[in-house]
């Protein structure tokens, strides 16, 4: 008796818990959208039927325009013979690299090739247009294309992961079939809003020591012009102003240099524990003026990476000279060479080189940005330093070039680590 009372509790939706509430919407949603379509094909083949001159041929293709005046969704205008060969149709839209749909003239999809299956997630084919694509603007665009039978594009966004991607859908009829061809737009959308963002820091950059420039230059034909002194500390700071320009042109160039090798992988094979040894050394006189103290830990197990010699010791000194500018002062760096080990990111053997400070770390939300160019986490004091905020920008360009990865761990308070993982090359290590 007690367990029916709780039986029958379960199954009132008052007692649901919200979560049960949403699976039965969902349920329901999906019940409904079935029953939808089932009652307008069947409201199609009815209105067909009782059209006076409709052959069995125009009728088994859903005459178009006809169809379209009873049910506001119709789909195509046929010619008697005017169909798309379905056994040549098929291979060649699974021939087609980018997601290409064919429509068929009952509204359901005919021929999809596998990018069309991934962007639109499994199961395609005999799905009605209208429940799968789901857009309005777009359904728009495929009825008006398949009422006029003429050629129309329409727009498609869907998320991946967690960026937003958006299509040009291009709609053609052919042979009583509409024909959907999915263009990814998205790349050249974003790469325009880069170079907008891009040339406004850059401007952005040099417009203060330019403008401190000019400044100082109108001081010195002026009131300045019979002050030594006043002359010679302007002429420092335009002398500093103009070095910060120079070396954010020097980084803008190293930086365009980088990005132009990213596609040919380093052939050459290095030592990269002898290769940060040597990096060290290099930056000894800026290391002993920071009165930093730089520790290096060598347990690479003389294993080679293919790499650049030069770009390596740009990422070592880049690092290096954040850990001092940023980390405590006269603190303690430790640079180390670790592995190898099999590394999940690369899906092979690595080995991880990195350099940890005891500074005041990074706040987490600064994380996923900082190797961003021009990104700062406090940009007053970059600039006070000497920082373009391109640093590690470069470090990153380099490393992917590298087919590697930079790890950037940082505790507030505590330190900052930047790990940068490099695959190992295939030769084994030298026996000693
Ligand atoms: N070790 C670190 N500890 C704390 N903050 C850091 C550290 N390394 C980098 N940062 C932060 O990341 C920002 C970006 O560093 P990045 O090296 O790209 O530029 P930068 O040092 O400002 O200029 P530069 O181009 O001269 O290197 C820095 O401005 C700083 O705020
Ligand atoms: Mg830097």
């Amino acid at each position: 008796m007690r367990a029916a009372r709780a039986k029958r509790s379960a199954l009132c939706c008052k007692n649901w818990t919200p979560e049960q509430r949403g699976q039965a919407l969902c349920r329901l949603y999906g019940r409904l959208c079935s029953l939808f379509a089932a009652l307008r094909e069947i409201l199609v083949w009815r209105r067909l039927n009782t059209l006076p001159a409709l052959d069995k041929e125009r009728a088994s293709c859903f005459c178009f325009r006809k169809v379209a005046k009873f049910t506001r969704l119709g789909i195509f205008e046929l010619s008697k013979g005017q169909r798309m060969n379905d056994i040549s149709a098929g291979p060649l839209v699974s021939a087609l690299p980018f997601p290409t749909l064919v429509i068929g003239s009952d509204q359901k999809v005919i021929h999809a090739n596998a990018a069309a299956a991934e962007l639109l997630g499994g199961q395609v084919v005999n799905q009605n247009f209208v429940f799968l694509l789901r857009q309005p603007g777009l359904i728009a665009a495929i009825e008006d294309a398949a009422a006029t039978l003429e050629k129309r594009v329409g727009k498609f966004a869907t998320t991946a992961g967690r960026s937003e991607v958006r299509f040009d859908v291009h709609i053609a009829p052919a042979d009583g079939n509409l024909v959907l061809t999915f263009e990814d737009t998205s790349e050249a959308k974003d790469l325009a809003s880069f170079r907008r963002d891009f040339v406004a820091n850059v401007s952005h950059e040099l417009r203060t020591p330019l403008a401190s420039v000019v400044g100082f230059i109108e001081t010195l034909r002026g009131a300045a012009r019979d002050d030594a002194a006043a002359r010679d500390r302007f002429l420092d700071i335009m002398e500093r102003e103009a070095s910060r320009m120079a070396v954010l042109v020097d980084d803008l160039l190293s930086l365009s240099r980088v990005e132009e090798s990213e596609r040919k992988r380093p052939t050459t094979e290095v030592d990269i524990a002898m290769l940060a040894n040597s990096a060290l050394k290099q930056l000894d006189p800026l290391i002993t003026a920071a009165k930093a103290t730089v520790t290096f830990e060598d347990q690479g197990q003389g294993v080679k990476v293919l790499a650049d010699e030069g770009q390596m010791r740009q990422v070592i000194g880049n690092l290096v000279e954040n850990a001092m500018r940023y980390g405590a002062p006269a603190g303690n760096i430790t640079v180390g060479i670790y592995g190898p080990a099999y590394e999940r990111r690369l899906r092979q053997e690595a080995i991880r080189l990195s350099v940890r400070d005891e500074g005041e770390g990074i706040a987490a939300h600064h994380l996923p940005r900082l190797a961003e160019r021009f990104y700062r986490v406090d940009s007053h004091r970059s600039r006070e330093v000497g920082g373009t905020g391109l640093g590690l920008a470069i470090v990153k360009h380099i490393v992917h070039r590298h087919r590697g990865h930079l790890l950037i761990e940082s505790i507030e308070g505590k330190g900052s680590t930047f790990t940068v993982i490099l695959p190992v090359s295939d030769v084994k290590p030298a026996l000693s």
